[in-house]
């Protein structure tokens, strides 16, 4: 091989890995970005995490050096014969256990108190959240509020989050990086996380435990909104669509006698009270589809509904009965009906 082409070989390997560091979402501008924190609790996990950092780096510093003057100053030089040989040296050792064990204690005074809060969740004026992992999809419920959501969490900024997690089948793992530390979603067991986000925007999240096809498709959305916001949003979330149109109103007929009232609610339809599916209230007013892998406009729906399993690999929502292009169009009509006032 000529020096030029390991030349350009060399270049390429810098280039491309530059390329997937500016690409792995590393520096803070990435939509999943963990040192990006955009809640009290992230910024606490972000503080030890650049402790951590600095402190590594002195220890690179020092060590380095000193490995460096000691090659430079007692490498072999001509005519030497044998070094003076020793062993080992008490003083040395002393140190450099000291010095270790001091930094330790350094990082584990503020990593206890990081845990003691993670695990100290707030009442009074909080918000608790149930968030419950499915194969692939995220549920979220609003005990204190009677309203369940799917893949899209709106929360009030400025307010303490509570989330419960668990999950109904196999282990998922709910993570919003830029707001919520990663905690598992287990089955039969419930773990809480808590947060309080300091600015208004969507979050990108998604599951971060493989749990089988469609784990990368297993995304999901926090919307931070105002008070005032939040709760005209959980006030749609109790209505029911109402079906203007005479496609939305065979639509509605559809949704019943295709059986999709068996697996999805929404609210205020009569017999449509199904929870292996999610909950389908006030779809008009999400942004994505199919767990935020898609964005949710008419088209999309009206292919998502005739084969969710070319989008979604694995997807459990079965037809048992097939849906051709006119009828996915009637239910698309009646899903994206605006909620009643
Ligand atoms: Cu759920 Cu990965």
């Amino acid at each position: 091989m000529g020096h030029r082409r390991i030349r350009s070989r060399a270049s390429a390997l810098f280039t491309s890995g530059w390329a997937a560091f500016l690409l792995s979402g590393c520096f803070g501008g990435g939509i999943q970005s963990t040192i990006d924190p955009k809640s009290d609790a992230t910024r606490i996990i972000q503080s030890l995490y650049g402790l951590v950092t600095w402190i590594d780096i002195g220890i690179f510093v020092v060590v380095f050096g000193f490995l460096i003057i000691t090659i430079l100053r007692f490498r072999e030089k001509p005519g030497q014969g044998i070094p003076k040989q020793v062993r080992g040296h008490l003083g040395l050792e002393i140190i450099w256990t000291i010095i270790p064990a001091l930094l330790l204690v350094f990082i584990a005074i503020p990593t206890w108190s990081g845990i003691f809060r993670a695990y100290s969740p707030p009442s009074g004026n909080s918000l608790k959240v149930e968030a419950i992992g499915h194969q692939w999809w995220w549920e979220f419920n609003y005990p204190e509020l009677g309203v369940v959501t799917a893949n899209e969490m709106h929360i009030p900024v400025g307010r303490p989050i509570v989330i419960d997690t668990f999950s109904k089948d196999v282990v998922h793992s709910f993570w919003v990086p830029k707001l919520a530390a990663k905690i598992d979603s287990l089955p039969g067991h419930v773990n809480t996380v808590w947060f309080e986000a300091e600015e208004i925007a969507t979050y990108f999240a998604q599951c971060a435990e493989f749990c089988g096809t469609s784990h990368a498709n297993m995304r999901f959305r926090v919307i931070v909104e105002s008070p005032e916001d939040f709760d005209k949003w959980v006030a749609k979330q109790k209505q029911p669509p109402v079906a203007v149109s005479d496609a939305a109103k065979a639509g509605q007929t559809l949704f019943q006698q295709k059986v999709c009232i068996v697996c999805h609610t929404i609210s205020g339809v009569p017999g449509a009270v199904g929870i292996v599916g999610p909950n389908l209230t006030n779809l008009l007013n999400r942004k994505t589809l199919a767990s935020a892998i898609m964005e949710n406009n008419n088209e999309n729906l009206v292919k998502w509904i005739q084969a969710p399993r070319s989008f979604k690999p694995g997807a459990l929502m079965i037809l048992p009965i097939p849906v051709n292009e006119e009828e996915a169009t009637q239910l698309a009509a009646f899903l994206m009906s605006e909620p009643a006032q």
